[in-house]
């Protein structure tokens, strides 16, 4: 497809710094901006977020249960506990438990005096000074043991608070207390421990922070919250990523046992768990005390639309790449259609009712569904054709996102496309895991696409600085700087591109598989990285409609002035936002021209820069490279500005017409 001109245009300047002579001053570029020509409608999905847990991103994460292995389930079910005290025994037991579908509890019992087991939370336990920590657990006893005390304890031993559970009885019973730390500490360990001679049986033990987002019981950690809050995002892909497909069939995500008493949920493996020998973490499960349920609470919360991506009948292909028979896709279909009844259906529906009795008797307004992961080749596009043709039939209101596969082109992606094309797809999702190199080179990737048929969804995207998932990846200002580059060209095209976002979200400093990551933390911080702040600023300054913008005024054309720019106008506040990206190492002065526009009576300039392409930031300094926000004198339509060196610029102009 051609290349419009006038619309989309990414980078052509007036002048180029290679081979021109030294002795007069360059031309400043003009950017022209045709505010009299609205492009296409960006919609309000147009930059949102990809979740996946991962890096302890949901366990450990922003699901804020502080104990590990609460129920006892994982596969050494003393994973994450240590004894305390030297006579007495900690075995494992599961007659009669008081949760069905997680039947394995502890059993202590004390010989002689103190004996307890104490668990070391996720990379330790992260608590707040003063702060309300609600205890509980289920216990039943012999009749001879007659308290269990509870205790919190620093990286050093010191104890920072304690309550005693007393009332025993033979039957299960769920006891509760509540804990107040007299100092903060970042890796504490909680201790149990029977006080007296006799057999104590413990289960679903829980520490969870009274604070959490918006303070709901099995609420979310709110530090995060704000941070996922504050990028403005449009939408909340969930729950990922590969943990959708599973190594195997037999543990992929299965939405279904993620709702409902957060007790009762069963524990899965996390595909994380051993996926890179370099980084193991044999401790990585699934609690799924954040399931689907609160993925569409967080969607809510954070003003975002919930995009669920389900299995399709396809574990990992990178794994095990086992298929379900296309003869049983049933089941998996039906899951996509009980996710519909569950998010949309009346009250008094089979899977509505179930959303009811959870908290939430309105509906969730689910509009789109995602069909597999990162699937490739014809099992996937057979299955995909499966899925559609019932879903279309039943619930044309869903839109479909579909999979290109797990690279940005080749032989996958065309064929994906092609026959993706063919299908009539509406959103296919496309990942991009490249230097930051590719994505300056491919800001103008979506300028040639063809403007009918699918759409895209540019579902995974980070600039790898070492390699597709090394470990060595940093989040620097380098690939922050190509990232927002590339992204002035998703804009542009918002005709095609219909939905962006950043993957993974978050990593644990002490805990991650994977770097890079959008949002770092430990058990009490968390930062936005360089690439944050670009998500943040296209979210936050998303306009509502494209604006034509073209660079360029002395016979330019070429991509050598490295100014990468896109343009759209504000419905709300009638402001003309240009976003714009100076690639190279020195300032750049551009003449504006807001074509068509009225008065002109106002602006602000959001800048993100670094002289440094290395520079990052940390948990000790969170905000080395942030947003500066600051007014700028305009007074006609015509007007310079000065772009910074290696800067990402967001300029928001009132235009009166
Ligand atoms: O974002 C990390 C992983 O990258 C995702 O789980 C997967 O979809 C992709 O391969």
């Amino acid at each position: 497809m051609k290349r419009t001109l006038v619309c989309l245009v990414a980078l052509t300047c007036a002048f180029g710094e290679v081979g021109r002579a030294q002795t007069s001053a360059p031309a400043a570029p003009t950017i022209t901006v045709g505010v009299d020509r609205p492009g296409a409608r960006i919609p309000s999905t147009m930059f949102g977020l990809f979740f996946e847990d991962i890096n302890f991103g949901a366990d450990g994460g922003i699901y804020p249960e502080r104990v590990k292995n609460r129920s006892f389930e994982f596969p050494d079910a003393m994973t994450g506990w240590k004894k305390i005290g030297a006579a007495g025994e900690a075995t494992i037991a599961s007659q009669n438990p008081p949760l069905k579908s997680n039947p394995h509890y502890l059993r202590l019992t004390a010989t002689d005096g103190r004996f307890g087991v104490t668990n070391e939370g996720f990379r330790g336990i992260g608590l707040a000074k003063g702060a309300a920590y609600n205890f509980s657990v289920y216990a039943r006893a012999d009749g001879a043991a007659k308290e269990i005390s509870v205790e919190l304890m620093d990286e050093n031993d010191r104890p920072l608070g304690a309550a005693t559970i007393k009332n025993l009885t033979t039957e299960w019973r769920k006891h509760t207390a509540t804990l107040r730390p007299a100092a903060g500490a970042e890796k504490a360990r909680l201790s149990l421990a029977l006080t007296n001679r006799g057999t104590v049986e413990l289960d679903a033990v829980s520490l969870y922070p009274a604070q959490t987002w918006g303070e709901r019981a099995n609420g979310l950690r709110p530090d995060l919250v704000r941070l996922l809050k504050d990028m403005r995002p449009g939408f909340l892909r969930f729950p990922g990523g590969c943990i959708v497909e599973g190594k195997r069939l037999e543990t992929r995500y299965q939405w279904k046992t993620t709702i409902g008493p957060v007790d009762e949920r069963r524990l899965l493996i996390n595909r994380w768990n051993d996926e890179f020998k370099h980084r193991p973490t044999p401790d990585y499960f699934q609690s799924f005390g954040l399931g689907f349920y609160e993925y569409f609470l967080l969607s809510e919360d954070i003003g975002a639309e919930p995009l669920p991506i389900l299995n399709c009948g396809m574990a990992c292909q990178f794994n095990s790449n086992e298929l379900a028979p296309l003869d049983d896709l049933d089941e998996y279909i039906q899951d996509a259609l009980d996710l519909i009844e569950f998010a949309n259906g009346p009250a008094v529906s089979a899977w509505g009712r179930k959303r009811a009795e959870m908290g939430h008797a309105a509906p969730f307004n689910l509009k789109m569904i995602g069909v597999g992961n990162e699937q490739w080749g014809p099992q996937y596009i057979e299955r995909y054709e499966r899925f559609a043709a019932v879903l279309k039939e039943k619930h044309p209101e869903i839109a479909l996102v579909s999979s290109s596969g797990p690279s940005a082109d080749g032989e996958r992606f065309d064929f994906a496309w092609t026959n993706l094309r063919r299908l009539k797809a509406d959103l296919i999702d496309e990942h991009y895991y490249m230097a930051p190199s590719w994505f300056l080179a491919n800001a103008r990737r979506y300028d040639d696409y063809p403007r009918q048929g699918p759409k895209v969804f540019a579902g995974e995207f980070a600039a790898q600085t070492a390699g597709t998932a090394k470990p060595t990846n940093r989040n620097n200002w380098e690939a922050a700087l190509a990232e927002a580059a590339f992204m002035t060209g998703l804009e542009r095209n918002a005709d095609v591109v219909k939905m962006a976002s950043y993957a993974p979200l978050f990593g644990h400093v002490d805990a991650w598989q994977w770097t890079p990551n959008l949002i770092w933390f430990d058990n009490l911080r968390s930062y936005g990285t360089p690439n944050y702040y670009v998500q943040q600023l296209f979210g936050a300054h998303r306009g509502t409609t494209v604006l034509p913008v073209a660079v360029g005024g002395g016979g330019g054309g070429k991509d050598e002035n490295n100014l990468y720019v896109s343009a759209s106008s504000d419905e709300a506040s009638g402001e003309v936002i240009l976003k714009v990206v100076n690639a190279t190492a020195a300032p750049k002065e551009a003449r504006i021209n807001l074509e068509g526009s009225g008065r002109v009576t106002a602006a602000r300039a959001y800048t993100l820069a670094s002289a440094n392409l290395k520079a990052e930031n940390s948990l000790d300094a969170p905000t080395k490279i942030a947003p500066v926000e600051r007014k700028i004198n305009v007074a006609s339509t015509q007007f310079a500005h000065t772009f910074a060196p290696q800067s990402l610029t967001v300029l928001r102009v009132s235009n009166k017409q």
